[in-house]
């Protein structure tokens, strides 16, 4: 086996080092401190693994995603969401028996608990639907039981978790515009029953437009899991507390929400309505996005990990193109974003620095010609990646090397001093 050789303070010292499925390569520093009293330093964690993990893998610079060993590009469009959910948090495709069971149990347990449904009367209904879901998610662990270490209760929560987000994100848009909460029906799949939730009325008849659910299916799959990203670190953070289920997804929902990760795909549909607003000079925002004094970021661009393209950005241009043409829908802001990808990919400024339009940059003109409003962007991708989310909490508490996350400093502030 290979080792890394440190030469400090005069002291020489080896490290173990070791290597993934995909021959990634690790040094094993846990001894680091204790050996050398030295630790190391990597704010946003960019040369730190806190795991190894099985669920998914992605190479950077080649734009390669894979869930369980599959690539999306196999995924999306062969099989639906609720397969893929249970590929990642059980490790294989299931077979047409555990499909129909796991169907059945998310379709069963699709409903909210009633007494959480006075909660909705009581946000006031500028209330992002985000800030709703995270409140609701939390609140979970005060109407079922969630005793860790009963697997009968993980199994069913886990249910409940999955088939509940959906509903509790669609009744969170059904009370921002005043109507009557739509339930689930059974015959559905999970996409079409969350767009029968969101936009079907008592008064009228609704049949889910097909173009809409395998459109909103292939984005819940794309959404899925994306390994170490922060929410999902976040989840592994708060469950290596042994906090319980409902509170380390909560946790996930409120670190995806930020801009800088899920709440991309909302700031993305603003930033393109605001170039629109202003003339469609879109050059101009490109050359503020390069601009060093000005706090503008061309959002849904740049990626921690994909320095050459995001693999599903290019499935989702696609996807955007198809449900726009489907649709009938000419939406000038397609163009726009068309235009900021020709511009950035051939900009020096963008080039060098690795950046390319990531998951965020397409979905949200997907999600706008569904008719779902931008406020709701991150809400979808927080339904999409629950599946994912999970499957790291539990892989996360089978680990061996795992325990709680503490990371260290370095300690800058004032020395030691005392009152006179
Ligand atoms: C997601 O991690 C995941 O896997 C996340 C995700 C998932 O599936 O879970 O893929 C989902 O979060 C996608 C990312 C969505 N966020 C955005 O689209 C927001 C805009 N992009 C960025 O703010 C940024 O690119 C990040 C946050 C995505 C990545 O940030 P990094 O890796 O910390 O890079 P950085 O901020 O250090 O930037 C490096 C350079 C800087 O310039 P210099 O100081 O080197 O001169 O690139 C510049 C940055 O100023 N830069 C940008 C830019 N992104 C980076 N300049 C203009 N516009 C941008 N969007």
């Amino acid at each position: 086996m290979t080792t890394a050789k440190l030469t400090l303070d005069g002291g020489n010292y080896e490290f173990p080092t070791f290597s993934g499925t995909e021959n990634e390569l690790a040094i094993d520093c846990r001894k680091l401190r204790g050996e050398t009293t030295a630790i190391t330093y990597d704010p946003g964690y960019g040369n730190t693994g806190s795991c190894k993990s099985a669920i998914t893998f992605i190479d950077g610079e080649k734009g390669i995603l894979r869930y369980r060993g599959y690539p999306i590009e196999d995924l999306v469009g062969r099989v639906r969401f609720s397969a893929v959910a249970y590929l990642l948090i059980h490790g294989e495709l299931p077979d047409t028996a555990q499909l129909a069971g796991w169907r059945n149990d998310l379709t069963k347990n699709s409903l909210i608990h009633e007494s959480m449904l006075k909660f909705f009367d009581h946000f006031p209904v500028t209330a992002h639907p985000m800030n709703i879901l995270a409140s609701m998610i939390s609140s979970m662990s005060s109407f079922y039981p969630y005793d860790s270490e009963q697997e009968e209760h993980i199994n069913l929560n886990i249910i409940r978790l999955i088939g509940q987000v959906k509903t509790l994100a669609a009744f969170s848009y059904k009370k921002s515009v005043g109507q009557p909460f739509m339930y689930p029906r059974s015959e559905y799949t999970y996409a079409a029953n969350f767009l029968h939730m969101m936009f079907a009325e008592p008064t009228e008849t609704y049949s889910v437009p097909k173009v809409l659910e395998d459109a909103l299916d292939a984005l819940l799959i794309l959404h899925a899991d994306h390994e170490q990203n922060c929410s999902t670190s976040t989840v592994r953070m708060v469950g290596s507390s042994q906090a319980n289920l409902y509170a380390c997804l909560s946790a996930g929902v409120n670190a995806l929400w930020g801009p800088l990760h899920g709440g991309a795909n909302q700031e993305v549909l603003e930033m393109l309505q605001r170039i629109q607003a202003d003339g469609g000079d879109y050059k101009k925002y490109v050359a503020k996005a390069k601009d060093k004094d000005d706090p503008f970021r061309l959002m849904g661009f740049g990626h921690r990990v994909y320095k050459n393209f995001d693999p599903r950005a290019i499935v989702l241009r696609q996807k955007a193109e198809q449900v726009l043409n489907e649709l009938g829908i000419n939406d000038p802001l397609l163009d726009i974003a068309k235009n900021l990808e020709e511009i950035a990919l051939k900009d020096s400024y963008f080039v060098e620095r690795n950046l390319y339009p990531n998951v965020d940059f397409y979905s949200g003109i997907i999600y706008r010609a569904m008719g779902i409003p931008t406020e709701m962007f991150t809400v979808l991708f927080a339904i999409g990646r629950m599946p994912g989310w999970i499957a790291h909490w539990l892989e996360m508490r089978s680990d061996p090397d795992n325990r709680i996350h503490r990371p260290r400093q370095i300690y800058i502030g004032q020395p030691e001093r005392h009152l006179p």
